[in-house]
């Protein structure tokens, strides 16, 4: 069952929401060379413990940490530890903030200094390809059409959607109906309702989808060692359109 949010729910979301997008501008601007991703959770998660938050992802089916670091051909769920930064990396960063009750969740993919074009361009069609996402969030779609908006603009670059993880409904839990896959034909599934709110979270590969899970159970990697890149919101259906309730200014 989708739970549909009343306004006043949706206000609250977007009040995590902003810590959840405080916390992702913060990781922006402090990812850089030999900082090691333990250093980035210590410091986001003061930052959301000191705006009244709570770090969603900690003691999550026991995992261990604030946020999600996951680096180069690493797909999600990174685990931040004693690893540096490099020159050259790129880093996924996935924030959830419970306030209130109430959850948020967002990720993007941020350059450690210069980067190669390639990777550039991935990371590039990531955001655009939740931009897709984002824009079928209109009432009287169907849910599949957010997902084939994003497979068409992944594929149409070249570059391939990971399957096995997807997005999500999202708001007294972090996870709630529906998933929501990041590929698949339009015009399937249930029709989108005012008041739903969803955490788009396109995930794409510079080589093949398949993805494994290393010996620590969290880290998702590309299957092919291949160059990956994550972008989310958590995104409202509203009268007037999409509300991205995890941007900044919000
Ligand atoms: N954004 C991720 C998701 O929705 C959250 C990471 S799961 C956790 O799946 F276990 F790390 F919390
Ligand atoms: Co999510």
């Amino acid at each position: 069952m989708i739970i549909c949010k009343g306004e006043k729910e949706i206000a609250q979301m977007r009040q995590a929401g902003r810590i959840v997008a405080g916390a992702l501008e913060l990781a922006r601007k402090s990812v850089r060379p030999k900082l090691k991703t333990i250093e980035l959770d210590i410091m986001i998660e003061n930052y959301i413990l000191t705006k009244g938050g709570k770090p969603a992802f900690k003691g999550y089916h026991g995992y261990p940490a604030s946020i999600c670091a996951s680096i180069n051909q690493e797909v999600v769920h990174g685990i931040p530890g004693s690893k540096r930064l490099s020159e050259g990396d790129i880093i996924s960063v996935d924030i959830g903030v419970e306030l209130n009750g109430y959850f948020a969740d967002a990720a993007a993919t941020f350059a450690i200094g210069k980067i190669t074009d390639k990777a550039k361009r991935l990371m590039k069609t990531t955001e655009l390809s939740l931009e897709a996402g984002i824009e079928q969030v209109r009432i009287g779609n169907k849910l599949s059409d957010i997902s084939h908006a994003i497979q068409k603009k992944a594929e149409a670059a070249g570059y391939s959607v990971v399957r096995d993880y997807v997005g999500h409904g999202i708001g007294r839990e972090m996870h709630e109906d529906p998933q929501i896959p990041n590929y698949g034909p339009p015009g399937q599934g249930p029709e989108l309702r005012e008041g739903m709110v969803l955490a788009l979270e396109p995930m794409l590969n510079l080589g093949g989808s398949g993805v494994k899970v290393l010996s620590d159970s969290w880290s998702v990697v590309t299957a092919d060692n291949s160059l990956s890149a994550h972008f989310e919101h958590s995104v409202a259906v509203t009268a007037v359109g999409p509300d991205i309730l995890t941007k900044l200014a919000n």
